[in-house]
């Protein structure tokens, strides 16, 4: 099964417990958090999750795209997160470890994201505890560009991966997905689909969701 994720990047920030609400057919609720150092954007952060919290019993599914994540997953956790993708691209490999081994003391579900740039194999140290795994299909940092076609391989490759080692692992996919590019990320193995403009711009919210949905 499917499950969507819309992304509040593409929501109407003045109305966001309006936005939040209209996406309550959906499975999870995803949180761009931006940095402007690992990403040229600035977007969310722990006390606008915190209010979110409130307002809503989705999954919290938030994607760090902050440097040296590991300094705030405690924070992003008390704030009420359920999921935390971090970026391997973000710090060394042991930080990436003492990321995890937070979010395990806080009781928060781990994903690796991975830029377009870096290698599904990237994912092999962590992928027995992993919860998820995120695959960029467009450049971190900004709504409403263009799927990158050549992610599928990467997909593909990931899916692989979760299928030998961790196959309880779900796969996630995040940017650019539509109606007409989700058929093929589920082809390549995604099982979880974000999707912000797709959702938010279109006219029937729920429908736009169903139709993600396949
Ligand atoms: C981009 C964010 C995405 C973004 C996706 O860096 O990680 O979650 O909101 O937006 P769309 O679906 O419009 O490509
Ligand atoms: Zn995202």
């Amino acid at each position: 099964m499917v499950k969507i994720a819309p992304s509040i990047l593409s929501a109407d920030f003045v109305n966001l417990e309006r936005d939040i609400k209209r996406v309550s057919s959906a499975d999870y609720l995803h949180v761009d958090v931006m940095d402007g150092a690992f990403v040229p954007n600035i977007t969310i952060g722990i006390p606008v999750v915190e209010s979110i919290r409130r307002c809503t019993n989705l999954f919290l599914d938030v994607h760090l795209m902050i440097d040296k994540p590991a300094r705030y997953v405690e924070a992003f956790a008390r704030a009420g997160a359920d999921m935390l993708s971090v970026h391997l691209e973000a710090d060394h490999p042991t930080r990436i470890a003492q990321a995890f081994k937070i979010m395990e003391d806080c009781g928060v579900k781990k994903a690796v994201a991975l830029r377009p740039i870096t290698k599904a194999e990237a994912i092999l140290p962590y992928i027995q505890q992993l919860d998820m795994a995120l695959v960029m299909t467009v450049e971190p940092g900004f709504g409403g560009q263009s799927f990158m076609e050549s992610q599928l391989e990467t997909i593909r490759q990931v899916r692989a991966i979760i299928d030998q080692y961790n196959p309880a692992c779900d796969l996630e996919v995040d940017g650019g997905i539509s109606p007409k590019t989700a058929p093929l990320v589920v082809e390549a193995g995604a099982n979880v689909l974000v999707a912000g403009s797709a959702v938010y711009g279109a006219d029937d919210i729920p429908a736009a969701i169903a139709a993600l949905r396949g």
